[in-house]
């Protein structure tokens, strides 16, 4: 498969960057700095370039920029991205009185899906970036979900490739909201517990 990681120079695109190059992947990694990009896809022996063009010609972008910046990069690069199946992981978090998802409303994967022609899949949210870069994938699930079949089927194939769990099917790109503040609850428990915790599920066949 062939994966484009915007705004890959971030700890989340080079860690995912580093592990679907050691499954055998086709990865780029983008930035709004092309030099910045090729400067970090040197170091992760991928290639790089600006994240407009690193879409040409791939199966699946990822869209790893910092959370605030993601429902406006995807704007941006709507035009770029085309009919390319779109997987967003982002999660806007606050950090007052506890982690938790930033003020209500729709996910931010679904305010992606309004602003491309893409078909726009959510996920991986609860993959830690440290998890993800370590010497073994992580002994986790990761959870995708999405409304177009095959953008959720080419998603939830990468999903597979990152961990040592398996890649679940979460349902249609309304539990978005649900998977991105997962990512707060794992927060909330690791600083609890000085942990690095993921999630596994049980009692699937
Ligand atoms: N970190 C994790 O453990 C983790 C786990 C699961 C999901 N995620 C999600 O993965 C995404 C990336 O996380 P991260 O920790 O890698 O974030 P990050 O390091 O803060 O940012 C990633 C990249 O976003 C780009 N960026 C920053 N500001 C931008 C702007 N205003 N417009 C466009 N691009 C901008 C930067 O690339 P350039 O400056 O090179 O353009 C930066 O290297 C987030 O959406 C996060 O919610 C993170």
């Amino acid at each position: 498969m062939r994966v484009a990681v915007l705004g890959g120079t971030g700890s989340f695109g080079r860690a995912l960057a580093e592990r679907l190059r050691a499954a055998g992947e086709e990865v780029a990694i983008g930035s709004r700095d092309p030099g910045r990009a090729r400067e970090a896809a040197a170091q992760l022996e991928v290639s790089g370039g600006g994240n407009e063009e690193i879409l040409a010609g791939v199966d699946l972008a990822v869209l790893a920029v910092k959370a605030e910046a993601a429902v406006e990069t995807a704007r941006e690069l709507a035009g770029a991205l085309g009919s390319t199946p779109l997987l967003c992981v982002a999660s806007e978090l606050r950090f007052s009185g506890g982690v938790a998802r930033s003020a209500g409303g729709s996910s931010i994967a679904e305010r992606v899906a309004e602003v491309v022609a893409a078909p726009v899949a959510a996920g991986l949210h609860s993959l830690a970036a440290r998890n993800l870069g370590g010497a073994e994938a992580p002994d986790e699930d990761a959870l995708v979900c999405g409304d177009d079949a095959g953008a959720k089927e080419r998603a939830l194939e990468l999903a597979g490739k990152l961990v040592a769990g398996r890649a679940v099917d979460a349902g249609p790109l309304a539990v978005a909201a649900a998977l991105e503040g997962l990512t707060a609850v794992i927060v909330n428990v690791n600083r609890r517990y000085k942990a690095h915790a993921g999630v596994r599920l049980t009692g699937l066949p």
